[in-house]
């Protein structure tokens, strides 16, 4: 029996132009986003204009983390303590966390079996609530123009995690473009590589001077390229508070080379991800996930859902593939484990019951795609989940 050897945790190591990029940056001892040289734009502020630029947006800020993006957008636009916001059951925990973070109530909305947002249950809860978070989660983008005519029928505010779409978009348009802001991660496990960070982008001037004021700009608004113009800033200085979530120099310079190689980087990893979806396309009860043909997706993870197991079925699909080096996440498990925590396991928001995304979601199997995965793994790894689930399906 073969054994897959590779790690699916491992990145490509940064390049020489992003280590010399740091390397500069060391050596000037200003790590600080507003120590600049007189006449210095800085890494953070150019990084801001480039990325500003692949998304079609009109500003950017840079920060600290994916999640903390999340949180500064929703206080951003305006969303009060014991507020409800609207929000996907199937994400990642940094999501309704953000929502807690600043003491509002998540309201979870179903999910589909393309693993998106469920526009009947979003109809259904739509004036519960001003604010939605949507989340790309796991990459699966849902029809960003059906979402659109439902959010502004019902005077939702729309912001999306984008945490996952770094590059992708829906009909050619980017994600993080459709709503009011779209947040962005630059954490390891995402499509740039800064050990921590992200970014919110919107076109909307008053948003992002508070975001940027937010963030902890010490009023020094005139350091930001990539930023609305003094007025804006002059009409909400005095009432935004500065809760501190900046990012730094050095995090910048290494994301900037990156960003030149995010659109070739996601030609290789859509090769990655067909080549496994061809391989498993043909196994019984494997269900895979729909991609429609508007959706210009990244294919960075590969989920499908085995819908017709039991739960002991799932269970030793998953150890029988471990024990062959391939590393499934199971969101259906009963304790959460590394990323994997489902709805249930939030605790700390009102209990719901999801009875919709429940099904789905405890019959996801979840893996991450990196990129020094060659083709040849990828054939391995998907010929291995073959002969696992067939073993036990058979
Ligand atoms: C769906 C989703 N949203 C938001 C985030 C937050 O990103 P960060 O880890 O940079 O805070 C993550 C991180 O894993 C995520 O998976």
């Amino acid at each position: 029996m073969e054994i897959f050897k590779g790690s699916f945790t491992q990145q490509e190591p940064l390049s020489q132009e992003a280590i010399d990029a740091a390397t500069r940056v060391l050596n000037t001892g200003r790590l600080h986003r507003y120590n600049l040289k007189e006449g210095d734009a800085g890494e953070v502020a150019s990084l801001e204009l480039e990325f500003a630029k692949i998304i079609g947006s009109k500003f950017c800020l840079a920060v600290a983390s994916g999640g903390y993006a999340l949180a500064t957008a929703l206080r951003a636009v305006g969303v009060k303590p014991n507020q409800t916001v609207l929000t996907n059951a199937f994400t990642l925990a940094p999501v309704p966390g953000a929502i807690a973070s600043i003491n509002a109530i998540p309201l979870l909305v179903e999910v589909t079996e393309d693993l998106t947002i469920d526009f009947a249950d979003l109809e259904a809860k739509a004036a519960q609530s001003e604010v939605l978070l949507l989340s790309h989660m796991r990459g699966h983008i849902c029809d960003m123009e059906k979402l659109l005519e439902i959010t502004n029928r019902h005077g939702i505010t729309v912001i999306e995690d984008c945490a996952h779409t770094m590059g992708a978009g829906w009909n050619k348009k980017p994600t993080g473009s459709y709503g009011i802001i779209g947040c962005f991660s630059t954490q390891t496990y995402k499509h740039i590589n800064s050990g921590e960070g992200g970014f919110l982008t919107t076109n909307d001037p008053i948003v992002m001077a508070k975001s940027i004021a937010l963030s902890g700009s010490y009023m020094m608004f005139d350091k930001h390229l990539s930023a609305p113009s003094k007025i804006d800033f002059d009409s909400i200085k005095y009432e935004t508070p500065n809760i501190s979530g900046r990012m730094d120099h050095l995090r910048a310079a290494i994301l900037r080379p990156q960003l030149k190689e995010l659109a070739n980087n996601i030609i290789r990893w859509n090769e990655r991800y067909m080549t496994i979806e061809t391989i498993l396309k043909d196994v019984k009860g494997l269900h895979l996930i729909n991609r429609p043909t508007k959706e210009n997706f990244v294919g960075s993870s590969f989920q499908f859902l085995l819908s017709n197991c039991s739960y002991f079925e799932i269970q030793s699909i998953v150890e029988s593939c471990r024990n062959r080096g391939v590393e499934l996440k199971w969101f259906g498990q009963n304790e959460p484990k590394g990323f994997t925590s489902k709805y249930d396991s939030w605790r700390y928001i009102p209990t719901q019951q999801m009875a919709k995304s429940d099904k789905i979601i405890n019959s996801i199997l979840d893996m991450r795609l990196p990129l020094t995965f060659s083709i040849e793994d990828c054939k391995l790894v998907a010929a291995i989940i073959c002969q696992e689930i067939e073993a036990i399906t058979a």
